[in-house]
Order: structure tokens, then C-alpha cells, then sequence
């Protein structure tokens, strides 16, 4: 069985894709330090897949017991690089923080590498390298927009990190994954987003409101230049995104790339207004929402989608959950966290 190591695999996107891994015959290597995520995912994933995965404690910053984990597992075939700090808001408070953690971590796992003959890595990137784009779909060939966060300036810098070491050193390849707003949670209900405090992110908080946990969502304006005014996002199914993480690792493990570094947009293609994702939660649901329209929110793009065609064509990938179905799924898992005593 080959075996991948998930970095961030207790994590959101990281708990469904080692998920989708198992479920597709691999042996799954979870490296996380708990920073935001809970121990017992290890157990919740268990449930899903039937297969518990191997799970080290461990910071990706601290290189040395990176090195004992490699050593400790032996012959990691690929890694899937989730662990990041993700607060837009905490980056601009504490830059130094987020470069740490999110530069430090991807260079350690990269001079591991050749030590250890991973042959490539898969990197979650994000449309936040595109700002706010000229063109809409936005395409991987947009121009890359000066980052408004220290935390999208890690995302940018960490492209460019991967391009630099493998045309330097090409024993090893890479697939960046941009993703567009990934939302919902695994159709079981034992994996979803779990976030830390008052949720900064549209459907958690949706779901927060709709169960009581807040008062009120806030929509932030709505005289944006879109048809209802508020902004518009590309949100994608956490299930259909973790899937294109297993087919990103098949590629980079059979040798298929056309070129040692590409690039992948991962969304629907479709845009959604904030407006329109609360009128589709009430439908899907069946929950009334309170919610009223407030200011701006600093730094928020008015409107990105993507173009996914070239990951339809030549991943073969294709997000194919209905929007509906997703915000569900958000849905019964806050539903499960209450059941649980979590929120
Ligand atoms: N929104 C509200 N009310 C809220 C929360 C969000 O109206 O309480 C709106 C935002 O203004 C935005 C949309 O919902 O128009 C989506 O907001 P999110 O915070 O869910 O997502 P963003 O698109 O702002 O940010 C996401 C990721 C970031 C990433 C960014 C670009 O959360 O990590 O996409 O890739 F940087």
C-alpha cells in the first residue's frame, strides 16, 4: 500500500481528504500539532473509512521531529501539505506568526524530501493569489494580484518557494491546488469544520445562526457591483475538493505530469451571491435565517469564480455536489456538534 503523508490532516479539508486517500487503497500518515482541530477526528475518520490512520503530534516547524516522523514511517511515497495558520484577520495582527508557521513548515517538508525520496508534494494554495481578478472565470493564467493579507502573501511566497526548489533540485515534483471557498462537511456528519471562537467564514457562521449559537448573521453590503449588490464566491464542496487531492497524488505517483510544478483551479465555476447562498440554506433547510445587511468588510474581493476547466480536462475532476446538498451537509454537522456537546 503506498502511503501518503497529510500534513493538517485533522484538520477541515485535510480530515476528508485522508478520508478520500483510504477510500482509494492508500495508507495515510496524519502529521498535526492540534493547533485547531481536536484529537478525536483521528477517531471520527476511523468511523467513515473504516481504517484508522496513523496519527503523530508533531509541528511541522520543528524539522528535527519532522525527520523521526519520516524515519519512524519509512518509504512516504507523496505528501499532501494542509498545515497552516488561516485567519485573514489574526495574519494582519501577527505576520511574523503566519510566516513562521506557514513558510518554515512547507521548507522543512521540502529539504526532507530528497533525504527521504518523496517523489512530490500537493500544496493547498488559494484563489486568494488572483485578488480581485480583471477577468471573470478566472483562469490559472490571471496575473497573480499583490496579496492584501500576510496570510495570502504566504500562499503566494509558498508557490514560489515550490517552483524555486524543484527547478533546483528535480527529484521530486509538486501540484498546487488554488481552491476557491470550500464549505460543507462529509455526508456522515463525523467530519466538518470545527472553527476556533466567533467563525469569520460565511457558512459557519450561517450555521451558528440557524441553530442559536448567534444572533444574527451579517451581511457584509450590499452595493458591490453584482446583481443583488452583495459579494460573490465560488464554494465548493469539501468532499468534490479532497477528491481532487487523491487524483493530484495518482498523477504525481504515475508519473503522468506535463510539467514538474502545475497548477489547478478547484471550484464549480459557478458564482453565488451572499444573498443568494442564505436564500438556498432557508430552501435546503428549511431554517429561517435572521440576518440583516451591514457594512463592508475591510479587504473582501467583490466577485471571484473560477474557470475549472483545466482541471476538468486534464485531472478528470469535476465538482459535481449540488450546492444545495452541501449546505445540508454544513447543516446536519452543526446539528451533530450539538448532539455531541461540542458548540
Ligand atoms: N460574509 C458575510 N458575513 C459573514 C462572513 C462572511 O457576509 O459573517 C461574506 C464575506 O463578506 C464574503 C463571503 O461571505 O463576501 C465569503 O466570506 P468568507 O469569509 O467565508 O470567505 P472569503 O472569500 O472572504 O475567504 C476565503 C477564505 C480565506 C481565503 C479567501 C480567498 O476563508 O482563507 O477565501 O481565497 F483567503
Amino acid at each position: 500500500m503506498k502511503k501518503i503523508l497529510v500534513t493538517g490532516g485533522t484538520g477541515y479539508i485535510g480530515s476528508h481528504t485522508v478520508v478520500e486517500l483510504q477510500n482509494s487503497g492508500y495508507e495515510v500518515v496524519i502529521v498535526d500539532n492540534l493547533s485547531n482541530s481536536r484529537a478525536d477526528v483521528v477517531d471520527n475518520i476511523a468511523e467513515v473509512s473504516g481504517v484508522k490512520p496513523a496519527f503523530e503530534e508533531v509541528d511541522c516547524v520543528d524539522k528535527e521531529a519532522m525527520r523521526k516522523v519520516f524515519e519512524k514511517h519509512g518509504n512516504i511515497e507523496a505528501i499532501i501539505h494542509f498545515a497552516a495558520s488561516k485567519a485573514v484577520g489574526e495574519s494582519v495582527q501577527k505576520p511574523l506568526l503566519y510566516y513562521r508557521n506557514n513558510i518554515v513548515s512547507l521548507i522543512n517538508l521540502l529539504e526532507l524530501m530528497p533525504e527521504f525520496g518523496v517523489k512530490g508534494i500537493v500544496f493547498s494554495s488559494s484563489c486568494t493569489v488572483y485578488g480581485e481578478p480583471d477577468e471573470l472565470p478566472v483562469t490559472e493564467n490571471a496575473p497573480i494580484k499583490p496579496a492584501t493579507s500576510p496570510y495570502g502573501n504566504t500562499k503566494q511566497i509558498n508557490e514560489e518557494i515550490i517552483r524555486d526548489a524543484v527547478k533546483a533540485n528535480p527529484v521530486f515534483s509538486a501540484i498546487l491546488l488554488r481552491y476557491f471557498n470550500p464549505i460543507g462537511a462529509h455526508p456522515s456528519a463525523l467530519l466538518g469544520e470545527l472553527p476556533n471562537g466567533v467563525p469569520q467564514n460565511l457558512v459557519p457562521y450561517i450555521t451558528q445562526t440557524a441553530i442559536g449559537l448567534r444572533e444574527q448573521l451579517s451581511v457584509f453590503g450590499n452595493d458591490y457591483n453584482t446583481p443583488d449588490g452583495s459579494c460573490i464566491r465560488d464554494y465548493i464542496n469539501v468532499v468534490d475538493l479532497a477528491k481532487a487531492h487523491v487524483i493530484a497524488i495518482d498523477r504525481i505517483l504515475e508519473k503522468k505530469q506535463d510539467e514538474q510544478v502545475e497548477v489547478f483551479n478547484i471550484g464549480t465555476g459557478r458564482g453565488l451571491s451572499v444573498l443568494e447562498l442564505v436564500t438556498m440554506f432557508e430552501k435546503a433547510t428549511g431554517v429561517k435565517l435572521n440576518y440583516k445587511i451591514v457594512g463592508r468588510r475591510e479587504g473582501d474581493i467583490e466577485k471571484v469564480w473560477a474557470n475549472p476547466e483545466r482541471a476538468n480536462k486534464v485531472l478528470g475532476w469535476k465538482a459535481d455536489t449540488p450546492v444545495e446538498d452541501t449546505l445540508l451537509s454544513a447543516w446536519k454537522w452543526q446539528l451533530k456538534l450539538r448532539e455531541r456537546g461540542i458548540q
